[in-house]
């Protein structure tokens, strides 16, 4: 158990660690590149160690030092493999459509017991329809097997947005005979794009549909790693939310696709500040200043749902402190992240003291004047564990989070981080 008491306020700034989204895409870029590939400002945490395990036992050559240097396996180079991803959903999606266009050779990719409950038919289907040839448990769950197949390309509308997906299409189109369409009912977060452009690939946007074309070779330039948006947030809501808090967050990634967590919460009254800074890997960034301001409830559904996904627990608990209710509609895809986060959300806001009703896509959240506090688990989930060190800072009485690990899969240093604002107060 670690506890998180009432605290006082955060203040000073930082950079928050890099982009979780980005990293893997860079390491696995760069593996399907030419040569080498070096990339600064790496993630380093559970999840993105993964990736580069992965690429390495693809045949990729990874040298870690300050910044990570990739010499890649070429496009159609990976060697047969077993690849353990761990807890890494984004893995577990991206990398088949690499694997899937091989000349030849087979992979199983398999992970953690939250990845065996992850489903993988949303690739698998598309994949098919290119000519892939995978099998996984009961046709959707991980293990997941691979055998290389000739592909060629298709016209693919996904029925959810999800940039894991879409992703993975776009990698296996590289390998494709044809051209690859794939059609997004909504906008989900674009850095593959970007990356796969400026490493020479042909990708275009037509009106909702993502166009690739098939490459000889892609070769990736130097890429530099942004903040990642999604661990901002916690500190971010905490400042928001602690009274006599001034944190200002370095560097943060604010590709349009990613900030609807600043949007939700600007909407709610929040004070925050962004000025954009420039630009890290192809991608924007801002320093972002946030203040506490009194928040009133708000209605989240439809588009902005993808460009907050991982923010959306936060945006519940803030809701708690809110005036008025929180509708969070369209979002079953909560459901199916690294826990069930309509479920292990609503159970740690209502042990807290929250007034949270789960619904089949969303929640329903009554303002209840801010939270009591008390004991929740992180349910191995990541973001569930800083959401409780969030809400205990915010709380009246403190909150206790069992599982507090779990915060490595995407921030290691997320309690000294915390520590430093608190200026050496997290336990
Ligand atoms: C991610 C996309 C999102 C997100 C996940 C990371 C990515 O998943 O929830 O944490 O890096 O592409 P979906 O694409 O399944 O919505």
């Amino acid at each position: 158990m670690t506890r998180f008491d009432p605290s006082g306020p955060l203040r000073g700034w930082l950079r928050p660690p890099a982009d979780k989204s980005i990293s893997h895409r860079a390491a696995l870029i760069a593996a399907m590149g030419e040569g080498e590939t070096e990339i600064g400002g790496y993630l380093d945490a559970a999840d993105t160690r993964s990736t580069l395990a992965a690429v390495e036992a693809l045949g990729a050559e990874v040298q870690i030092g300050e910044r990570i240097r990739i010499r890649g396996a070429g496009l159609r180079g990976a060697g047969p493999a077993t690849i353990d991803v761990g807890n890494a959903g984004t893995l577990l999606r991206l990398l088949p459509g690499w694997l899937a266009g091989q000349p030849q050779g087979d992979w199983t990719l398999d992970g953690d017991d939250s990845i065996r409950r992850r489903p993988v038919d949303r690739i698998a289907v598309p994949l098919r329809a290119m000519g892939a040839e995978l099998s996984c448990r009961e046709d959707r769950l991980p293990p997941l097997q691979i055998i290389g197949a000739r592909l060629h390309g298709t016209t693919y509308e996904m029925p959810i947005a999800s940039a894991q997906v879409k992703s993975c299409l776009l990698f296996a189109g590289l390998l494709a005979e044809g051209v690859t369409r794939i059609v997004e009912p909504l906008p989900s977060r674009d850095h593959s794009e970007r990356m796969l452009a400026a490493a020479g690939a042909t990708v275009e946007r037509e009106g909702d549909a993502v166009v690739i074309h098939p490459a000889e070779r892609l070769e990736p330039g130097p890429i530099t790693v942004p903040a990642d948006i999604s661990s901002a947030a916690f500190f971010a809501v905490a400042a928001t939310l602690v009274e006599g808090s001034d944190v200002v967050l370095l560097d943060v990634g604010v590709n349009p696709t990613r900030t609807g967590l600043l949007a939700i919460l600007e909407r709610m009254g929040a004070a925050i500040e962004v000025e954009e800074s420039g630009e890290q890997g192809g991608e924007p960034t801002a320093r972002l200043r946030v203040r506490p301001a009194p928040l009133r409830g708000t209605e989240v559904g439809g588009a902005e749902v993808p460009l907050a996904i991982d923010e959306l627990p936060l945006i519940a608990l803030a809701a708690c402190f809110a005036e008025g209710t929180t509708t969070i509609r369209d979002a079953a895809e909560l459901r199916r992240k690294e826990s069930d986060r309509v479920a292990t959300v609503t159970a740690a806001l209502t042990a807290l003291g929250g007034r949270v009703e789960a619904t089949e896509d969303g929640m329903v959240i009554e303002g209840s004047g801010g939270l009591r506090g008390g004991a929740i688990s992180s349910h191995g989930d990541h973001r569930i564990a800083m959401l409780g060190a969030v809400a205990g800072l915010a709380s009246a009485e403190g909150v206790e989070v069992e599982g507090m690990d779990a915060a490595a899969v995407s921030y290691p240093g997320f309690e000294a981080d915390l520590g430093s604002l608190l200026g050496g107060g997290a336990r």
